[in-house]
């Protein structure tokens, strides 16, 4: 799908997008058109009575008289156009016509007078909703492709300001492509996408001007990641530890932000197998991992004035003759030793070991964790918010507003002594799981005893958003969502570069 930005323009074939504001008020291009077909619009507008312009209606006219388009689509922009309504408007249109037959696409879409909103930003917003929604993962699929894939080969957005578009354009589409990449991670299926492949192609992101290290389990075993290579000691699989540096910022000594995933490659549960049910979409485990990579793939790209780091623990969680017992106690990087009553419990175990060393290694400003890391965050949240959770409230208030200015929103849960407790171990430090209730707050107990004193910290737990089975999000056609790109993204933008 080819994006291009271009004078106002009516004359184009293929599909033309036209807006038409919240009260029926016709966009100035839009009246261009109806007088080119001959007053065939508002006819047509007039004719569908439910339409009044509210975002998400929309109003299809075949081969219009006078228009050299194949077709009209009249959309609604409601009362309160921003950059949010813009994506979701184009995102639509692209879902509406991805396999209509269609093959170019032109919008052209005027701010609503007196908007706030500049014609540059728009424009580069409306290409941001049809590429996130124009994704599609079809490596696979051998057969009936023209019944899955796109006819849509080129989007063009008119724009009166295509100078101000596309140098905003540059710094979305860099973040698109994170996205895109963290979708196709997700979506990989576990026997091509095992750590030692992700690590493969996060060491591919070098040519972005990344520096990646990869660690196997020797050196993971002399740094005394006892508790990560637990878990992952019942696979044929190895273990890998991937750290990604970008060095944006003026002062490359400054203190860079840490970001750390979970990338747990296929969670079986080990020994405490789960049902097969429950195990469909465990290649999805490594969500975290997923986002941390596109994160640091969409800063490098777009050359964020900051230093970043982005370690993700890879590890596949099987059961063999060799695998992790419940009941078996391991050594942490830390030091600290944990009793692994539940080896389904593994993502926290990964992430202990993760977190100890980026900290260590890195001294970072803050560090923020992300893991599909618990069921439980499905039953409190649902799949609308992540987990927030976080020992510093300067640090989670800027990621719930980045959330919510990058739509992809979280929702603070609290920590508390009263839930430490339930972590403690009749024979070692801790246990890796706790009672019947408050797993998602249990679990980010266990991970802020691998937080250093003093370290400003957060976890995301993107169990729930980081993929869909059901209705598909607006800006998200696939599986994987690639959750957290973009608020990651969002939260270094909007504070940590200078
Ligand atoms: N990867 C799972 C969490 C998960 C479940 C993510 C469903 C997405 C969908 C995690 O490793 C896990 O198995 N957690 C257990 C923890 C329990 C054993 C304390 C869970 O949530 O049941
Ligand atoms: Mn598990
Ligand atoms: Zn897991």
């Amino acid at each position: 799908m080819q994006l291009s930005f271009a004078a106002p323009s009516l004359n184009s074939a293929g599909a033309l997008v036209l807006g038409v504001q919240g009260g029926g008020t016709f966009t100035p291009l839009a009246l261009d058109a109806d007088k080119a077909s001959g007053g065939a619009l508002k006819r047509a507008v007039t004719a569908s009575a439910k339409f009044t312009g509210k975002p998400g209606q929309v109003v299809e006219v075949l081969a219009p008289q006078g228009l050299k388009a194949s077709r009209v689509l009249l959309v609604g922009m409601g009362t309160e156009f921003n950059a949010a309504a813009a994506e979701k408007l184009a995102a639509s249109i692209v879902a509406r016509l991805y396999t209509a037959g269609v093959e170019a696409i032109t919008f052209a879409i005027d701010a609503p007078k007196g908007a706030k909103f500049k014609p540059g930003a728009l424009a580069a917003h409306l290409a941001m909703g049809a590429k996130l929604r124009g994704y599609a993962f079809a490596h696979y699929r051998t057969k009936n492709r023209d019944e899955y894939e796109t006819t849509i080969r080129s989007v063009t957005v008119c724009t009166r300001d295509a100078a101000a578009a596309k140098k905003l354009w540059a710094a979305l589409d860099a973040v698109a492509d994170g996205i895109y990449l963290a979708r196709d991670l997700v979506n990989e299926p576990p026997n091509v996408l095992y750590p030692a492949e992700f690590a493969r192609r996060a060491k591919a992101l070098s040519k972005l001007g990344l520096k990646v290290e990869v660690l196997g389990e020797a050196e993971m075993k002399k740094l005394g990641m006892g508790s990560l290579l637990g878990v992952g000691q019942g696979s044929e699989r190895e273990s890998q530890l991937v750290v990604m540096r970008w060095n944006g910022a003026r002062n490359k000594n400054e203190a860079p932000v840490a970001f750390v995933g979970k990338g747990v490659c296929f969670d079986s549960g080990g020994l405490s197998l789960k049902p097969g049910a429950s195990m469909m979409g465990m290649k999805g485990d490594m969500g975290g991992a997923a986002a941390v990579t596109g994160a640091m793939r969409a800063l490098a790209a777009r050359k964020a004035r900051v230093n970043a780091v982005g370690v993700i623990g890879l590890v596949e969680n099987m059961p063999d003759g060799n695998a992790q017992r419940p009941d078996d106690v391991v050594t942490s990087m830390s030091g600290q030793t944990i009793e692994v009553l539940n080896t389904d419990a593994e993502g926290r175990l990964v992430l202990a070991d993760a977190l100890t060393y980026t900290q260590r290694k890195f001294k970072p400003k803050f560090v923020i964790d992300l893991a599909t890391l618990t069921g439980a965050i499905m039953i409190a949240l649902g799949n609308d918010h992540a987990g927030l959770f976080s020992n510093n409230d300067q640090l989670a208030a800027r990621i719930a507003e980045a959330g919510k200015a990058a739509g992809e929103a979280v929702w603070r849960l609290p920590l508390g002594d009263g839930y430490d407790k339930l972590i403690k171990s009749k024979i070692a430090d801790m246990k890796n799981i706790g009672g019947p209730y408050a797993g998602s707050i249990v679990a980010a107990q266990f991970l802020q005893r691998f937080v250093e004193k003093g370290q400003a910290w957060a976890h995301l737990d993107i169990a729930g958003v980081a993929w869909q089975d059901g209705e598909q999000k607006p800006l998200s056609p696939g599986w994987g969502v690639g959750w957290g790109v973009r608020v990651l993204n969002q939260l270094v933008a909007d504070h940590y570069e200078k």
